[in-house]
């Protein structure tokens, strides 16, 4: 059968960049860039961009489009042993998928809740007691009952994510990139437009864009900045493999790789600005340092912004634009996450797109609902954090390694100068061989050694044993069992 194809060069780049776009540009990059000591983040992360972000994107993008597979298929044709790194990277997707649409639920519940500023005068309070239910008995593994106003708008999100993988590339995901990604757009530049003008706006950017050179030695800072990269761009868990695979045959590569690493970046920035501004003016309000009213993680979208929107001006506005906002990227992003799960499942077994994409999303929602319990938020955090961090961070490093040394790199790269506008240097085959596994090593080694010293997040051993090192080993396990099945025929 003939691999579906996008439908246009703009087409593409809109669904690579929703994908790209998405809570982790605004839910957490602002709170690295701010614990990271705000304007000192910038550097190491620019540093990021070029040397890891630039040289992966091409990178992905030339393999899809070259060996025109979902991940598994696309590197057991780099290396016939390694179809398992494809599964692995499939299997973070997947796991991303059923907690990413818990956040798009809080953030559904939150858009309505913002019209009335619904939280009331105690944001924080609200926000664990009130809408996430969060019991001082719960935990990652004693998760409670179900909170089915928090499973309704997940379902919600679930339901539009289907309908667009079910209707195909050009169908459903094209499409809803392109009507998601000028609404994110209009949205965001129409919030900093207010924002940037409010009182003690200033102050607050002043804190992101100042920069602390004394935080370029600390190792922590470069750790943050290259642990977001990854996960900011959709590579090395699946995604960009499976869109580019469906790149008709003349494409421009490196453009299409070079925009949608600088427009998510962009963006990211945008969203700081955004953010920034609100604390500033927040802090103002409350005549305290811009440090005294941040929470971070999760707390500052759920908690830090609806408390500032309770002081804003016409904040039944601004407030849902804002969640809106928050729900539309995350969207585009799930279903990109998804569709890298459904294309894989479609070139394995040879299923129907239809048939993939309702067992690959049934079986989500099900499993998703586990984050719409009381404990529901310690879940999602701590498996946030063993996939995040220590899983997609291995694979990103073997997936260079496999390329950059078990295959001819050089071939990679011609077949990108080929048929792109402008040519790449001999400056990617030296990221992708040696600047970015080596940066990967030393923050992935640093952060195997202080989970196994420190455990994480005060969560108790057993839950680190079995929902974080367990899941991590279960996923491998599951990969390779994966790969000793043989490929059904067509
Ligand atoms: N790239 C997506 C995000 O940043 C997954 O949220």
């Amino acid at each position: 059968m003939k691999r579906e194809q996008w439908g246009s060069r703009a087409g593409f780049v809109l669904a690579a960049v929703g994908s790209a776009i998405g809570l982790g540009n605004i839910w957490r990059f602002p709170y690295m860039a701010y614990e990271n000591g705000g304007g000192a983040f910038f550097i190491p992360y620019l540093i990021a961009m070029l040397t890891a972000g630039i040289p992966f994107m091409i990178l992905e993008f030339t393999m899809g489009h070259k060996f025109r597979g979902s991940a598994p298929k696309t590197l057991a044709k780099i290396n016939s042993k390694f179809e398992w790194l494809g599964w692995f990277q499939v299997m973070i997707a997947a796991v991303i998928g059923v907690y990413y649409v818990a956040i798009i639920g809080w953030a559904i519940s939150y858009t309505g809740l913002a019209v009335t500023q619904g939280w009331g005068s105690d944001p924080n309070a609200y926000f664990f007691g009130e809408y996430l239910q969060l019991g001082g008995d719960n935990s990652p593994s004693k998760l409670g009952g179900i909170q089915w106003h928090i499973a309704i708008p997940m379902i919600a999100a679930w339901a539009i994510t289907f309908s667009a993988i079910y209707s195909g590339v050009k169908g459903g995901i094209e499409r809803a990139g392109k009507i998601m990604m000028p609404i994110l757009f209009i949205m965001v530049l129409a919030l900093i437009g207010r924002m940037v003008f409010l009182p003690g706006a200033v102050d607050g950017l002043n804190y992101l864009f100042q920069p602390d050179f004394s935080k370029l030695t600390d190792p922590s800072v470069w750790s943050a900045a290259y642990g977001q990269m990854f996960f900011t761009l959709s590579v090395g868990f699946a995604i960009m493999l499976a869109y580019s695979s469906y790149l008709p045959e003349k494409s421009d590569i490196s453009n299409n790789a070079l925009m949608t690493v600088l427009i998510n970046c962009g963006f990211s920035i945008l969203a700081g600005v955004l953010i920034f501004s609100v604390l500033g003016y927040m802090a103002q309000e409350q005549a305290k340092p811009l440090t005294d009213v941040v929470s971070a993680g999760v707390g500052l979208a759920f908690v830090t912004i609806p408390a500032a929107i309770n002081l804003l001006p016409a904040p039944y506005i601004l407030g849902p634009l804002f969640f809106l906002a928050l729900v539309v990227a995350g969207l585009s992003s799930h279903i990109s996450i998804l569709e890298a799960v459904t294309s894989a499942f479609m070139d394995k077994l040879k299923w129907s797109r239809k048939k993939a994409a309702s067992i690959v999303c049934g079986v989500g929602l099900l499993v998703s609902l586990s984050f719409a319990t009381n404990g529901g938020l310690l879940l999602l955090d701590l498996v946030d954090y063993f996939i995040n961090n220590l899983a997609l961070l291995t694979s990103c490093l073997i997936e260079l390694l496999l390329v950059g040394w078990l295959f001819k790199i050089a071939d990679i790269r011609q077949h990108a100068n080929d048929i792109s506008d402008f040519s790449i240097g001999i400056w990617f085959e030296l990221c992708i061989r040696f600047i970015t596994p080596i940066m990967i090593a030393i923050i992935l080694g640093n952060k195997i050694v202080d989970t196994l010293n420190e455990g994480y997040g005060g969560y108790a051993m057993s839950d680190l044993l079995l929902l974080g090192w367990g899941l991590l080993a279960l996923m491998l396990v599951i990969a390779i069992t994966v790969n000793a099945k043989k490929t059904k025929e067509a």
